[in-house]
């Protein structure tokens, strides 16, 4: 799938079909996780890969945001707690996952909405690792109606602040 393809049309997706994603797949997708950018390329991320189906109940019990019967997960975490820097390397790798997911037919969600000592125990994360993002991860059974997105006009100004690009005009 082209890159720009696939940027559009990867949905949140929260409903999954009871199929599981096979390892090589998964695979793939903790790669591009992998090859995401990150500051100084300090790489400051775990990825836990979920697939027990015990684990994976417990874990979306504990998160509010957790929708569908997601055949696997990705609890992405950091060492030295969540400072500004390694939030947006964790936002690089999960849009790596995601649209890797996407281009294997594979539908993801991320999930914010988690309490975060309960991910911490059921993961035995270690001492000062802290999860951020969670990204569930299965076929899709409904792809969702792309949402509504703002228009370009409205989120793109030209050289400096409020000076509209009359090129964007209506897009
Ligand atoms: C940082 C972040 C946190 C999110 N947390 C949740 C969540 O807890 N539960 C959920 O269902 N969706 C969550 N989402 C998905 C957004 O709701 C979704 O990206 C948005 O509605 C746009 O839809 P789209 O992803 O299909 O373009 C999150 C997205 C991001 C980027």
């Amino acid at each position: 799938m082209e890159v720009l393809e696939a940027i559009k049309t990867r949905r949140s997706v929260r409903s999954f079909k009871r199929k599981p994603i096979p390892d090589e797949d998964a695979i793939k997708i903790l790669e591009a996780a992998r090859w995401a950018p990150s500051g100084g390329n300090r790489q400051p991320w775990t990825f836990i890969y979920v697939k027990d189906p015990q684990v994976l109940r417990m874990v979306k019990n504990c998160s509010p945001g957790f929708y569908g019967d997601a055949a696997a997960a990705i609890v992405i975490g950091v060492e030295g707690g969540a400072r500004e820097i390694s939030l947006l390397d964790v936002g690089f790798a999960a849009e790596n996952i995601c649209l890797a997911a996407h281009a294997l037919g594979i539908g993801s969600c991320p999930i914010a909405s988690f309490i975060k000592e309960s991910i911490k125990r059921i993961v035995d994360a270690p001492e000062g690792w802290e999860p951020i993002l969670i990204v569930s991860l299965g076929y899709p059974d409904k792809m969702p109606a792309p949402p509504p997105k703002k228009p370009l006009s409205e989120v793109v100004y030209l050289d400096t602040f409020g000076k509209r690009w009359e090129k964007l005009e209506g897009r």
